[in-house]
């Protein structure tokens, strides 16, 4: 087969795995990578223990293929030009400014990408759309592309990617399904497919599900709806359940047993981070409300109010048990949105601290794989003199020493292996203990514990 070249523009959480494992899978396709942030090319090229992004398995493919048929540049045009396939994977954050504000998706990025690829190009291509983005931008993306450049064909396909972070290769090998959405047209069909034969290579026919290009990007905004919707649903019944005398992990075990329903997501939190749930709910009531459809975007609004809910109960936890300790600390266990990422985006870690600085609470932070330039930069927004309040530690003994609280907020296994009798020692009274993730059973505790999710008796 003759090679093809791939171009991926963006080389984040989704351009540098994705790309990573199509490189291993198809020895045939020559990939490159770019990006506008330099910095983030030249760790990419950097030594694989350094990578800009953790993720377990990555290190291993990237030294496999890095240098053979992936290749990570900043030679954006150059790339473009002779690409046959270009995959755009960059942000799609909430705008901030203007129509839509704190709502719609900021789709700049996308259509930079698409004014560029119309510039430099003098050849057809399929653009590929893998970033997350509302119903409509494929067509956006075409309109820009004939508008710059009239002289070449393009075809539009929507691929939205569905992997999670810290399980991203593993999704990416195995997926519950690849989504492809194309023109409805000879030639649409003819492009859908050339992008479904990338994914042939390694995934049988009946996992590549091929749609139109508006069903394909509804579809993406609705799976990550879904999944949010279980989180907020067990954690609204964990306040319940800490008002009478049922037990979440209980009911979450009943529930999910019924196989209409099904046990994933259905673990009761802190609430869910991420870079991706709260923007593309935002996005899907921004498009609710665009259409006319108020009911529909309050049902959708309420996944969001019920995740804030659950944040502040937390926060409230602290405050009201803390409220006449003098000197008040509290260590935050786990930054990280979730386990088995370096990603920090959206953390409960973030809101939870910043409220604690913002009320004189001394914080200590234990991560065991986020930089302390990244939790710094989280809390920007938090005043100077507040930041002297603030300790990241390399170590889960040096967070707890004379600390009156632990907050568990990222379900890391060394977390789970903890302790927490032995580890309370080094604490002062009143000690509190929250357990934002569900993940200490009730036996590594004692009794001056408190539980966040659970009876406290
Ligand atoms: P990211 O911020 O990690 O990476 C995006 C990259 O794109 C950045 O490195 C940025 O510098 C680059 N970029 C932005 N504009 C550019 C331009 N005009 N030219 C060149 N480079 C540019 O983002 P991400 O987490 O990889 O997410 C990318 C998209 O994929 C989003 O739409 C997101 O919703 C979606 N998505 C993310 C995940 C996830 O787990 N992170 C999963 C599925 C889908
Ligand atoms: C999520 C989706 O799972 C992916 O399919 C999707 O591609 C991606 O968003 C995206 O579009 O960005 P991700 O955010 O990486 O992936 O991670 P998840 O495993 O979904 O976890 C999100 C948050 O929900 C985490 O904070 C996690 O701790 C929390 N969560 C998850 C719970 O609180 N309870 C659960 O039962 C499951």
């Amino acid at each position: 087969m003759k090679s093809k070249e791939i171009c991926c523009i963006g080389a984040g959480y989704v351009g540098g795995p994705t790309m990573s494992v199509i490189a291993n899978n198809c020895p045939n396709y020559n990939i490159t990578v770019v990006d506008s942030n330099e910095s983030r090319i030249s760790e990419w090229n950097g030594p694989v223990n350094d990578l800009p992004i953790y993720e377990p398995g990555l290190k291993e493919i990237i030294a496999k293929v890095r240098g053979k048929n992936l290749v990570f540049s900043n030679e954006v045009e150059n790339s473009i030009k002779k690409a046959d396939v270009i995959f755009i994977a960059v942000n799609t954050p909430t705008k901030t400014h203007g129509e839509g504000k704190g709502m719609a998706a900021d789709l700049t990025n996308i259509e930079k990408c698409a004014k560029l690829i119309a510039e430099s190009s003098s050849s057809g291509k399929i653009i590929v759309e893998k970033s997350t983005a509302p119903v409509g931008t494929g067509k956006k993306i075409k309109s820009v592309l004939n508008k710059e450049n009239s002289k070449v064909k393009f075809q539009i396909v929507s691929n939205p990617e569905f992997l999670a972070e810290g399980t991203a290769i593993n999704d990416l090998m195995n997926p519950d399904r690849v989504l492809i959405g194309g023109e409805q047209s000879e030639e649409g069909h003819k492009a859908v497919n050339t992008i479904a034969d990338i994914y042939r290579q390694w995934l049988p026919e009946n996992k590549i599900i091929l749609t139109n290009l508006w069903s394909s990007e509804l579809s993406k905004l609705a799976s990550n709806a879904f999944l949010a919707q279980r989180i907020s649903s067990i954690n609204s019944l964990s306040a319940l359940c800490e008002k009478t005398g049922a037990k979440i992990d209980e009911v979450s075990k009943s529930v999910g047993m019924d196989s209409r329903i099904g046990s994933k997501f259905l673990q009761p939190s802190v609430g869910f981070g991420g870079s991706c749930f709260k923007k593309d709910i935002l996005n899907l009531v921004y498009l609710s409300r665009y259409y006319g459809l108020q009911e529909i975007a309050e049902y959708w609004e309420s996944v969001l109010k019920i995740n804030d809910y659950q944040k502040s109960r937390f926060y409230d936890k602290i405050q009201n048990t803390l409220s006449k300790t003098e000197n008040p600390t509290v260590s935050i266990f786990g930054w990280a949105f979730k386990k088995n990422t370096n990603d920090s985006r959206e953390s409960a870690s973030i809101e939870i601290t910043r409220k604690l600085l913002n009320n004189n609470f001394t914080v200590k932070v234990y991560d065991p794989m986020v930089k302390e330039k990244t939790i710094i930069k989280d809390l920007q927004d938090v005043l100077n003199n507040k930041l002297n309040k603030l300790t990241v530690c390399s170590s889960a003994e040096k967070a707890l020493k004379d600390s009156h609280a632990i907050c568990i907020l990222t379900e890391w296994d060394e977390f789970k292996a903890m302790n927490f009798k032995n580890l309370s020692s080094l604490m002062k009274e009143p000690i509190l203990f929250l357990d934002g993730r569900n993940i200490i059973s009730d036996n590594k505790l004692n009794r001056t514990f408190k539980k966040f999710m659970s009876i406290d008796k």
